[in-house]
């Protein structure tokens, strides 16, 4: 079994974590004789738009297309506007290789305390769909009368039939084949958002039918906020169009120890194109250099990927070494109270690792 992996560190403490993902898939293939992993490295970032005008050249995708996963640290600097650091990589990256699953789990680690007080959040454990390729991300829209006192900005929200069945279908049948509960809870604001929230809550209707064997409801994203912190034990699959996914899952982070430990991935599910896998978090400026990144979410990133190859017993050796060096708390960064730096814990990873 060999892979080829797109290797985007991006900016500040991406660098630094995926470092440590690349070390812990390392140790990963000296214990498997079996998995060769080979690495394309990009250098692609802002300090690459800085150089050169651009976050990737022209034919930027045609490179990544032949791997088999992207592996992407985070973009983003303070010199450089976040929507060129986004819309000039990450975004491209997402839509044209149809990676319109952003799966997101929301599960608390063996190791790491419950930062909510509650009864049964020792096993809490849901997962959020984000939409990726549509919705509130459209770049449909613009700035007008500038410098006068009608000043305005407008962007459209892109719904289509395409794009919500498929995401919506992905959904139920994730809660119906892996689902403990067989819920599956729809974000929405159709009280507000007038065409496209009743044309979503239309379509996760009809989508259920198709699988009458989920439980559905269908939520307003203020009052599922407000669920995510008093009864995040209740959910099992949430699905939620780009924007509300968005703002969902970094909650959903902070309720499972931080943005520190919460990884994603950016699914094709029909395989036509390679997937990307990244922790939610961004580049933090506020810490970058400074070799204190937590790189939980990154290494749990590379399990995804493992699991995502069909590698599912090298993703539980890496998932479960991961959660021995969190219970074991010796090597933990200061985001969880320790004092380790970035490296000493994905150090302590790959030794759990090779001790198997
Ligand atoms: P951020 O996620 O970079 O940081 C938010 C807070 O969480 C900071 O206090 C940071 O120190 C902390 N944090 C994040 N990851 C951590 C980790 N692994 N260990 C310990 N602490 C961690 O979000 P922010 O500050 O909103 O954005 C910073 C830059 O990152 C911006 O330029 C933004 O556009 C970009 N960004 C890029 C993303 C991507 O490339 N996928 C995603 C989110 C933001
Ligand atoms: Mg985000």
């Amino acid at each position: 079994r060999h892979y080829s992996i797109a290797f985007i560190p991006g900016d500040g403490i991406g660098v630094d974590v995926l470092g440590e993902g690349r070390k812990v898939l390392d140790a990963l293939s000296s214990l498997d004789g079996g998995l060769k992993i080979g690495y394309q490295e990009f250098d692609w970032s802002c300090e690459y738009y800085m150089n050169n005008g651009v976050m990737m050249p022209e034919n930027g995708l045609d490179q990544l297309k032949g791997h088999d996963s992207i592996y992407l640290g985070a973009v983003g600097y303070p010199g450089v506007p976040d929507h060129v650091s986004l819309w000039g990589l990450l975004l491209p990256i997402r839509r044209q290789f149809q990676q319109y699953i952003n799966l997101r789990p929301v599960k608390l680690l063996r190791g790491i305390k419950p930062p909510l007080a509650g009864k049964g959040l020792e096993d809490l454990d849901f997962i959020v769909i984000r939409e990726n390729n549509e919705g509130e991300y459209s770049s449909i829209g613009g700035r007008m009368y500038e410098g006068t006192e009608m000043d305005m900005a407008i962007q459209s929200a892109v719904f289509t039939r395409h794009g919500v069945e498929r995401v919506l279908r992905y959904a139920f049948s994730l809660a119906s084949s892996k689902g403990k509960r067989k819920k599956l809870t729809a974000a929405t604001k159709s009280n507000g958002i007038n065409h496209t929230m009743p044309f979503w809550d239309e379509y996760v209707r009809k989508i259920n039918s198709e699988y009458p064997d989920v439980a559905t409801e269908i939520t307003h994203i203020d009052a599922l906020a407000a669920f995510f912190v008093t009864k995040p034990e209740s959910f099992d699959v949430v699905v939620a169009s780009n924007l509300f996914g968005d703002i969902l899952t970094d909650l959903g982070a902070a309720i499972v120890g931080g943005l520190g430990i919460a990884p994603s991935a950016n699914i094709n599910p029909e395989k036509n194109f390679p997937s990307m896998f990244e922790p939610v978090h961004g580049s933090a400026p506020d810490i970058a250099g400074k070799g204190i990144a937590n790189p939980t979410a990154a290494i749990w990133c590379a399990g995804m990927m493992l699991d995502h190859l069909g590698e599912y017993e090298l993703a539980a050796v890496l998932m479960e070494s991961l959660q021995q060096v969190l219970e074991e708390g010796a090597a933990l960064t200061p985001d969880l109270g320790g004092k380790a730096s970035t490296w000493e814990f994905g150090d302590e990873v790959c030794r759990k690792i090779l001790g198997k």
